[in-house]
């Protein structure tokens, strides 16, 4: 197996200075822990991330800007003289000039690119792309995906310039091109974590950065999705938009000499990890505090969801759809409860923390309405705590994911893991795992506010048998896909494709 070089913007594990030193933190996230199984596997492999803080730049700096050897168990350490005991990864941090950075990541990757990919721009009055948005182009995300390029290929090249690189996400969609241009032998993926629209979506963005986005992902051999739509979009794209030979059925773009394939390989959970956490004490100590405060009183049933505070997941219209619920079945109130365990996200973008505003006016506005003797109808938790929602998935009688557009959606896989109540999916027809789990859920359209509300009740009213089937079922095909087959998957294919 070639060596391994891996990109994405977050890395793996951070570091913090505390009173007693340094400490490490490992990053955060569904796609860190899906490629964490590399550092089991592969002897040989660098990730390459940017520095998240201060405190990343500065152990990046002490070692010169070369990798550090970080050991993830018993407890997380830069590895030094000792012989660690577990399986050990090597980070490279690369520092990004704040300015630029800023450019990068509040400016065209959040908001523009996930908004033109998730489509959540109303089109009549946004964006607007100014001079403002061309530079924070030129001089934001094309210089750090050079920087990064740039890592990149230096790790290639220490490896003697064959390697397999695997680049991660919306970030860095101008790497491949530009690492295909240095090290012409390497192996070359680029995985795409969100939604691929077609090229009316893609239309959003003046022509210059959308051709310059799809020749900097097709500097690849593979561009992978979680969903064969997003592969089909993609692959429409080339043809309309650049005008290259596709062939739909191989799933194959001709570039030249080179033939680069659009693939799904639709990601998932760590199964034992999340059956682990569900098993803990710390999960047990928050179940229990939510047995007694929703089900052993009045309220018997519990609505849940779980997300970032992301635009994308239409956490808005969730609370309206139950506010709706609410107003159509009076018999409710007072006995359902919607439970919502939101991480705040990427506040430092602006249509980020105006959305947060918005879902605390909805649940004001909700809780106004209906509100009772004891009973609030929606209990919204602003909070990080990975034990509470699995806690929240275990006790779920109806989990909610109405996401706008989602790459995967992996809430709802490890929902499935954890219920222990028997409770039924409302799954977004517009997410990646609906292609998985759709037929095992109810599935929702996620503009239709009176379609929501309708699934909620019809899930509330479903007998039991039929509850346990759907659930059962949803379960055994997450545990029948786990996130190793996801890697591995990729791994093999790309090993095919090597030349040498
Ligand atoms: O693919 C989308 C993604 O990168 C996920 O991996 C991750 O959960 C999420 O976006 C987090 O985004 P950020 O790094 O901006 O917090």
């Amino acid at each position: 197996m070639l060596p391994v070089v891996l990109l994405s913007h977050r890395g793996p594990a951070t570091f913090r200075r505390t009173p007693s030193g340094l400490t490490l933190k490992r990053g955060a996230g569904g796609l860190v822990t899906a490629l964490m199984g590399l550092a089991e596997h592969l002897d040989d492999a660098v990730w390459v991330c940017a520095a998240s803080n201060k405190t990343d730049a500065l152990v990046a700096a002490e070692h010169e800007g070369h990798p550090v050897e970080i050991a993830f168990s018993p407890q997380m350490h830069i590895v030094d003289d000792d012989t660690p005991l577990g399986p050990t990864l090597n980070v490279r941090y690369v520092e990004v000039d704040r300015a630029r950075h800023e450019a990068f990541y509040t400016q065209i990757a959040n908001p523009l690119l996930w908004f033109v990919q998730h489509g959540l721009y109303g089109l009549a009055t946004q964006p607007d792309i100014t001079a403002e948005t061309h530079s924070a182009y030129d001089d934001g995300y094309v210089a750090v995906n050079e920087q990064f390029a740039e890592a990149v290929a230096e790790e290639v090249d220490r490896r003697g310039g064959r390697a397999v690189v695997l680049l991660q996400d919306y970030h860095f969609y101008l790497v491949g091109a530009s690492v295909r241009q240095r090290c012409p032998d390497v192996v070359m993926s680029h995985f795409v974590h969100i939604p691929w629209p077609g090229p009316d979506g893609w239309r959003v963005l003046p022509a210059q950065m959308r051709d310059d986005i799809l020749r900097g992902l097709l500097g690849c051999d593979v561009v992978a999705f979680h969903t064969r739509r997003s592969a089909r979009n993609f692959l429409t794209c080339a043809q309309e938009m650049l005008d290259l030979p596709v062939d739909f059925r191989a799933g194959t773009v001709q570039v030249g000499e080179r033939t680069v394939a659009a693939r799904a390989y639709p990601i998932s959970v760590d199964v034992d990890a999340v059956e682990k956490l569900a098993a803990s004490e710390e999960v047990a100590e928050r179940r229990a505090a939510l047995v007694g405060q929703y089900l052993e009183g009045d309220v018997r049933r519990l609505i849940v969801r779980v997300d970032r505070t992301d635009p994308s997941k239409n956490i808005v219209r969730g609370f309206r759809a139950f506010g709706l619920l609410l107003d159509q079945h009076p018999e409710l109130r007072g006995h359902v409860t919607f439970l919502a365990a939101l991480m705040p996200s990427r506040q430092d973008v602006p249509e980020y923390s105006d959305y947060l505003a918005q879902v605390g006016g909805v649940v004001a506005e909700v809780n106004a309405r209906h509100h009772g003797e004891g009973w609030q109808p929606i209990d919204l938790r602003l909070q990080e705590d990975m034990a509470f929602a699995v806690a929240a998935y275990q006790l779920a009688d109806v989990l909610v994911v109405n996401a706008v557009n989602d790459g995967m959606n992996l809430v709802a896989k490890e929902a499935v893991l954890a219920n222990q109540r028997d409770g039924v999916l409302l799954l977004s027809e517009n997410t990646g795992a609906h292609e998985e789990l759709g037929d095992f859920a109810l599935t929702v359209h996620p503009f239709d506010l009176q379609q929501q509300a309708d699934a909620m009740y019809e899930a509330l009213t479903m007998d039991r048998d039929r509850r346990r089937a759907l659930l059962t079922a949803a379960a055994d095909r997450v545990r029948s896909n786990d996130v190793e087959q996801w890697l591995r998957a990729q791994l093999d294919d790309l090993e095919g494709l090597d030349r040498g």
